[in-house]
């Protein structure tokens, strides 16, 4: 939550910034800002607005030319109400001082009312604004604006990232990083830094991940990373990103949501062709040791947020019926504060997109603590999560900047399933021709995805246009079908507005068939399955209320055809791989809605691509 990006060099530095911004805006669109010293001025110059950036675009004067350092930040608001008076970057009051800030400052009213007794006035509502009074307060004491900036950051408890600059070095930017993600981009007499790589994109494919508790100071020409309690300068290795600028813009589509969504055959095809060799699943990032431990786990606990706990899910399904291990899935600000029974001989996957999710962060904690095997299954390279579990599974999902997740959880689906296969091969549990039909099978799933896309568009959009007024929606699903319900009904909601709840099917019965009548469409996820009998009675039950039916089933299913209004087909396929199939429709359908509905797909109201705070 909260895009930061911070620039030292001699490029024009107010478009540098908000091309930065522009890729970071999906982390929060509250209001923006950008502050800039060009080395001549001991005024810091900032500006900030309200709301979107196009906002702030339409405030910046065109001849507002400055050459040197500045950092931007676009904002989700915690504390204090989304207004200018809020926005970042704060200065101090003489202006010289200047921060952006990402995450929460856990002890700012006792800082604040400290700063206060010593005269010092605050103009926002925000617990950011605390840094830049802090670090003035600490540098008219020592003159010493480095020095100042750590023992700024040495009293404030939280976890938090920040990007600062002050007249006194009027060519440095300091950085620092506590659980909030931050990446330094290495440029040629030039470098840069933001909350994450995509704004990076477009200068350099170098970068450098601080880790926790480490400040930097960057300049045109130099860069130098220290730790916060010793001040020790702490060697660093470059990254190379592989991402390219292309894959994070919108290639012609209206939404990157749209455009995510068809990527997802390629990102299907994607995690096979990276994953299967010779019908083995192999993993580049586990070595023997990490495989031997894998095979002698007792239990598994998959802990992860919204879609990604959806994946989660699945996944629990997959890995019960293919490898025998008792799964237990847990949302991360639940698991985190359960007090979870974890030992050694437990596995605890950590499941997220960003791999920067603040609640899923602190799970991977607490299950360390507790000494369990931690295994992240990250998409965002060196992100948090993926640095910090014991081992990491990359899902190669590419940049996904629509805030809805729609590509990372087919990735995430994909690479649980063949990592269920993988296990059941390690444990001897899954059969050889079983896990090899199953393998072959992996193979057309990518074909299948593209052909679910391609067939089923423009029914979709029909039907989006006869329902996108209403206003409740009911998922339903059993068993694989489950976790697809919920996603669905998640997706509806984030960008439509509009609401919708997932159930068990056989739930129904247990209190909200209640909400049946002839107004509610009831989206059933049905594909041919062992379980398919009883999702049928269910829809009986529902259409004896007049219930709607809108279903996803399986191709030339004509008895599901004839209950509903509007039936969306997938190829017949395993249960193993249909939660990729089963989704893909809905997917589409709340995105058509909301376009219906005028709703911001991308940028969806109160919502931020990657929740950094708990
Ligand atoms: O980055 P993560 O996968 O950890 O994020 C988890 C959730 O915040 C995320 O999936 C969220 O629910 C999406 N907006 C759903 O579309």
């Amino acid at each position: 939550m909260c895009g930061i990006v911070g620039y030292a060099g001699d490029k024009d530095v107010i478009p540098v910034l908000l091309k930065g911004l522009q890729a970071l805006e999906y982390r929060g669109y509250d209001s923006s800002g950008v502050a800039c010293l060009n080395g001549k001025d001991s005024r810091i110059f900032s500006i900030k607005e309200e709301g979107k950036l196009e906002n702030l675009r339409a405030r910046i004067d065109g001849d507002s030319k400055i050459k040197g350092i500045g950092i931007g930040h676009t904002r989700w608001a915690t504390h204090g109400v989304p207004n200018q008076m809020n926005a970042h970057p704060h200065l101090d009051e003489k202006e010289q001082f200047a921060i952006v800030h990402n995450g929460i400052i856990e002890n700012y009213v006792q800082l604040r009312a400290e700063l206060e007794e010593k005269g010092i006035h605050f103009k926002s509502d925000t617990d950011s604004e605390i840094a830049v009074q802090l670090w003035q307060y600490e540098f008219a004491q020592s003159q010493d604006a480095q020095e100042a900036f750590r023992k700024a950051i040495l009293q404030m408890r939280g976890r938090f990232a920040f990007v600062g600059i002050c007249h006194d070095a009027p060519g440095h930017v300091y950085v620092f990083r506590r659980s909030n993600p931050i990446v330094i981009g290495l440029g040629k007499e030039e470098n840069f830094v933001a909350s994450d790589v995509t704004a990076l994109l477009d200068y350099t494919k170098d970068v450098v991940y601080l880790d926790d508790n480490e400040y930097a100071v960057l300049s045109a020409s130099s860069v130098e990373v220290y730790n916060l309690e010793t001040k020790e300068k702490v060697d660093f290795k470059p990254t190379k990103i592989e991402w390219s600028s292309e894959q994070a813009q919108k290639g012609g589509y209206p939404h990157f949501m749209l455009k995510e969504i068809y990527e997802q055959p390629a990102v299907v095809d994607a995690v096979f062709n990276k994953r299967v060799v010779d019908h083995m699943v192999e993993w580049d990032t586990l070595d023997s040791k990490q495989e031997e431990l894998l095979k002698q786990v007792h239990k598994i606990h998959i802990v992860s947020c919204g879609t990604a706990y959806h994946a989660g899910l699945a996944s629990k399904y997959m890995i019960e019926e293919n490898a025998r291990i008792s799964v237990e899935v847990s949302v991360s600000s639940e698991f985190r504060y359960s007090d979870p029974i974890l030992d050694k001989n437990d596995l605890v996957i950590l499941i997220s997109q960003s791999g920067e999710t603040a609640d899923t962060l602190a799970a991977l904690s607490e299950a360390k603590e507790r000494g369990a095997f931690t295994l992240g299954i990250v998409n965002v390279l060196g992100s948090t999560i993926a640095r910090e579990a014991d081992a990491v599974i990359y899902t190669h999902a590419g940049p996904e900047i629509g805030v809805a997740s729609t590509k990372a959880y087919i990735a995430q689906l994909m690479t649980m399933a063949l990592f269920s296969i993988y296990l059941g091969q390690l444990r001897g549990v899954l059969k050889e021709d079983r896990s090899k039909s199953l393998i072959d099978e992996a193979a057309e799933v990518s074909n299948d995805v593209k052909r679910v896309l391609e067939s089923q568009a423009e029914l979709i959009k029909k039907c989006s246009k006869e329902f996108y007024e209403r206003k409740d929606f009911v998922y339903l699903g059993r068993g694989y079908d489950f976790p697809t319900a919920l996603e669905g009904a998640l997706k509806f909601k984030e960008i439509t507005y509009t609401h919708a709840h997932g159930y068990a099917a056989g739930e129904m019965k247990h209190g909200p068939i209640a909400l049946v009548d002839e107004n509610l469409p009831i989206i059933c996820i049905a594909p041919q399955s062992k379980i398919q009998e009883k999702m049928m009675s269910n829809i009986e039950e529902l259409r004896a209320r007049k219930g709607i039916i809108i279903s996803v089933g399986t191709e030339g299913d004509t008895a599901l055809k004839e209950k509903s209004a509007y039936m969306f087909e997938i190829p017949a396929i395993s249960a193993l791989f249909s939660p990729i199939l089963t989704v893909l429709p809905l997917q589409l359908l709340a995105y058509h809605v909301a376009v219906l509905n005028g709703r911001d797909v991308d940028k969806p109201r109160n919502l931020a691509k990657s929740v950094t705070v708990e």
